[in-house]
This record gives C-alpha cells, sequence and structure tokens, in this order.
C-alpha cells in the first residue's frame, strides 16, 4: 500500500500534557483510505485532520454500516514508541467487517496505516505517566442512498488522540450497576462485533447508571437476563475463590485484547481462568458470602479498572473493601509494564514503530 502525504498549512498547539482526560484532542493529520466495488481499496492519505465531506443521504447516518477499533502508542522510557498487539485489532476489525458485510481492510495495511499515522504523529505521543496515543481506526458506508442494502463506497480512517486515564478515578474502583431491564446483545445479533450501534444502544443503560451514582453498566445475557456479559466499555473478570471466571466469547461478548493478554498472565501465575456462564445471582450470593475477592474491567481505554461495588435491583455487594485489589493491582502492573517498555515483553507483544 502507499500513503500519499498532504501537509498541514499550520500545525495545531498542544494540550497541556498533565491533564488529557480522555478522547478530547485529535493529533495534526488523519488516515484515509477509500473503497469502492469497482477498485477495492485506494487513495490510502495520511492528510490533516478535519471535518470531512458527507452527503446527508450517507447510508452510515440512516443505517450505521460503521466499525471501529481502539489501541494505543506507548512513550518508552528510551523515547521509542511502541503498539500492543495491533494485529489483534485489525482481525477482530475483519471479523466484525464481515457480520456487517463491509470489506476487509488487510491485516498488514491496518499495521502499515497505524504505523505511518503515528510517526507522522510522533511528538503527540506523551511522555507523562500512564498517558498514550490513542488509536482509533473506524469504517463506515459512504454511499449515498436510502435504501437498505450492502453500501457500494466505504470509507476506512483513522485517528488518532493523546489521552491520560479512561476514567477520571484512575486506578481507584469504579461503582458499576447491573442492568435489569434494557440488554447490550443477543445471541445471532452483533455482539461481538465493535460496531457503533452496539454502543449507541448502550448509552440509555449508561445515563440509567449516571442517575443512580454509578459509572458504569453490567450488561446480561440479552435472552434470559441471567448471566454476566460485559461492562460498557470493558469486558470483566471475577475473581471467586481464587478461580477467575470471565463471559466467553461466543457471540454477545466483545473479544477483547486486553481481555485475552490478562487471560495469558493469569494462565501463566497458575491461576485457573473460567470462561464460563456465570448467573447474575450466583455472583451476587459469591458477594455475600465473602467468596467474592476481586472484580475488574479490562478494555484498551480503561487499561484495567477495579471494580469497588456492584449493585443489581437493591442488592449491593462491595468488593474488597471498596480497594483495588492485590490480582488486579498486579495485573495492571504487568501489563502496563509491558506496554509501556518498562518490564520484558516474554510474549512478543509489542512491536517498535520506526
Ligand atoms: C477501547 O477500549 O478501545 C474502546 O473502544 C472503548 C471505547 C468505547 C472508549
Amino acid at each position: 500500500m502507499e500513503i500519499r502525504f498532504e501537509k498541514r498549512e499550520k500545525l495545531k498547539d498542544k494540550p497541556d500534557w498533565s491533564n488529557l482526560g480522555f478522547g478530547k484532542y485529535m493529533t495534526d493529520y488523519m488516515f484515509i483510505c477509500d473503497w469502492d466495488r469497482e477498485i477495492g481499496w485506494h487513495d490510502a492519505r495520511i492528510v490533516p485532520e478535519g471535518p470531512i465531506e458527507m452527503d446527508p443521504a450517507c447510508m452510515t447516518l440512516h443505517y450505521a454500516q460503521e466499525t471501529f477499533e481502539g489501541l494505543k502508542a506507548y512513550r518508552r522510557e528510551d523515547g521509542k514508541i511502541q503498539l500492543f498487539r495491533p494485529e489483534m485489532n485489525a482481525k477482530r476489525m475483519i471479523n466484525s467487517n464481515e457480520r456487517l458485510c463491509m470489506p476487509a481492510f488487510p491485516v498488514e495495511d491496518f499495521v502499515a496505516a497505524v504505523k505511518a499515522l503515528v510517526k507522522t504523529e510522533e511528538a503527540w505521543v506523551p511522555k507523562e505517566k500512564d498517558t498514550s496515543l490513542y488509536i482509533r481506526p473506524f469504517m463506515f458506508a459512504t454511499e449515498a442512498a436510502l435504501g437498505v442494502h450492502m453500501a457500494k463506497s466505504y470509507k476506512f480512517m483513522i485517528l488518532c488522540c493523546p489521552v491520560g486515564a479512561y476514567y477520571a478515578t484512575g486506578l481507584d474502583p469504579v461503582k458499576i450497576l447491573v442492568e435489569n431491564e434494557l440488554v447490550r446483545a443477543v445471541a445471532g445479533g452483533t455482539g461481538f462485533t465493535k460496531c457503533g450501534g452496539n454502543y449507541a444502544g448502550s448509552i440509555a443503560g449508561q445515563v440509567k447508571a449516571e442517575k443512580l451514582g454509578y459509572s458504569q453498566v453490567l450488561w446480561l445475557d440479552g435472552n434470559e437476563r441471567k448471566y454476566v456479559e460485559e461492562v460498557g466499555t470493558m469486558n470483566i473478570m471475577f475473581k471467586i475463590d481464587g478461580e477467575i471466571w470471565t463471559a466467553p466469547t461466543v457471540g454477545t461478548v466483545l473479544p477483547g485484547v486486553t481481555r485475552d493478554s490478562m487471560i495469558h498472565l493469569l494462565k501463566d501465575w497458575g491461576y485457573k481462568v473460567r470462561e464460563e456462564r456465570l448467573a447474575i445471582d450466583d455472583l451476587m450470593k459469591a458477594g455475600h458470602d465473602g467468596k467474592l475477592e476481586e472484580v475488574f474491567g479490562t478494555g484498551t481505554a480503561a487499561v484495567i479498572s477495579p471494580v469497588g461495588e456492584l449493585r443489581y435491583n437493591d442488592d449491593v455487594v462491595v468488593i474488597n473493601g471498596g480497594k483495588t485489589g492485590e490480582l488486579t493491582q498486579k495485573l495492571y502492573d504487568t501489563l502496563t509494564g509491558i506496554q509501556w517498555g518498562r518490564l520484558p515483553d516474554n510474549y512478543g507483544w509489542t512491536q517498535l514503530v520506526d
């Protein structure tokens, strides 16, 4: 893939690196590549970041044929920049796109595009502790038409944005509300994909949780509202009586890159990891019986987020006295150590952008 470059007249002012928050400051450039039925992918380019022209009949605006990914570039202490398992994101996007009848962007082109953009935006990869450059690849239909069908044209784009912690609380535990009415995904649906529609449908649950003083929603399965699945922006894991439980990725749960990495670490440390269905009633009972030792969410944006409280209807369980658990902390230290290059990467998960 050849990538042409269009220079920006004036570079943007850089943000206050000590107060980045999440997703607020786009960098100077973005990557774009177009697809149509006749020529496939063409015109890969890195151009000044900014508004794009879109027909009001653009099918994405009406029927949400859109998928996205999230990964990060990390600044190591020696100044070099590295990515974490970018091929996993590329492959997951292909799986998402297959479900949504969208074209595949080849894995090697995906990684090459990410690397080229990050290299261009080197100066935007922050150095401050726990900060990184969040990378947002996304694809959407561009055809202007109001009939529902597989679109004839698409755009694949990548934005970058320097970020701090996803939650303002950082590594302090979050409180989570178990959603007892709305559902996120059903068998045969799009739950395993990273498509915008999954997130649009989840916002009502998020608003409800926030009104009650909770920062995220724990979704139950869409068929019986009985088994725990995932949290708004993360997969979730439970340490019960020394064993780790997490929902299996069987169609309704996002196969998270951080989730997969945690499972590798946990197994290597001798933990039994049960990728099995766990009923919410059994989870709350384990909490009341003193067996629910730790709960944590995993995700690229959130990294590892300890959960200090779970509420299901009127039942509330406080986990580990509302404090970050020992294992959660160890997982966080190990994963972030590998990602920022402070620890050796024995798994071959990182790759330099050079
Ligand atoms: C990520 O963790 O990268 C995500 O995509 C979550 C996002 C919805 C903020």
